[in-house]
């Protein structure tokens, strides 16, 4: 979600109005994903990375996301979106921290959309905690070094219980991943798009999804393999 920042230079006002009008995107892309019945939706709200902001502008997004936290999820959960973290949450403030427990420990019997937001987040960290992990089985015996594979690396991954993305949307002219889900993206469709996040609407989500639809999908294949192999990737 690129160009908070940017759009509030625009308007001469501080870089947090962005990220509020950031804040009312993300409502707007939620409502449109319920819309079009898409079943999965990652947000990248706070890189690892992001910690090294001037601290003003970390602590104006942890209020932020505690405000958002506070102000949704009720209407989230009327909704039957199940939302739920990934990242290294250790460093987010208390307050916050329990806000984030209590959505996740909120029952969803059939959600209509897994809502995840990536929090303190870094695609190599996932990658690194994932192999850690694994070497914590090894130690404990429960797992031999020759039964690591693709398949074990990861199901010890975030995301582990969605299938891998189709479409990954990058806002804000950039043409980069920058750490996000590494591991998980190998054969994500990625779309990139100068709009900046705050003036992201739905007419674009459906602009990505019909530039998405027109995509063959190779995993790669030759043409014709290619359904088999789609189906085997999930
Ligand atoms: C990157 O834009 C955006 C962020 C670091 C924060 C994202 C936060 C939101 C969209 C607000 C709330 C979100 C949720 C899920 C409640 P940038 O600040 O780097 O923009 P720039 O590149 O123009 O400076």
């Amino acid at each position: 979600m690129d160009g908070n920042g940017r759009w509030a230079k625009q308007r001469q006002r501080p870089r947090t109005l962005g990220h509020r009008a950031g804040a009312r995107a993300v409502r707007t892309i939620v409502e449109h994903c319920l819309e079009r019945g898409i079943p999965a939706l990652t947000l990248f709200a706070f890189s690892s990375e992001n910690w090294n902001r001037p601290e003003d502008e970390v602590g104006a997004l942890m209020r932020l996301f505690l405000r958002v936290l506070e102000s949704e999820v009720e209407e989230l959960t009327r909704r039957q979106v199940h939302l739920r973290f990934i990242g290294e949450r250790a460093r987010f403030p208390e307050a916050l921290r329990r806000r984030m427990a209590a959505a996740e420990a909120i029952h969803h019997n059939a959600p209509r959309l897994v809502l995840t937001l990536a929090a303190g987040y870094g695609g190599r960290a996932d990658i690194a905690a994932a192999a850690r992990r694994l070497a914590e089985r090894v130690q404990a015996g429960t797992l031999c070094p020759e039964q690591i594979d693709e398949s074990t690396l990861g199901q010890a991954m975030s995301l582990a219980d969605l299938p891998p993305p189709d479409l990954f949307i990058r806002t804000g002219g950039e043409r980069r991943i920058s750490n996000f889900l590494l591991w998980q993206l190998a054969y994500t469709e990625l779309w990139f798009t100068d709009v900046l996040w705050p003036d992201v609407d739905a007419a674009l989500l459906d602009a990505a999804l019909a530039d998405y639809a027109r995509r063959e999908r190779r995993f790669g294949l030759l043409p014709g393999q290619c359904e088999t192999a789609a189906v085997e990737s999930r």
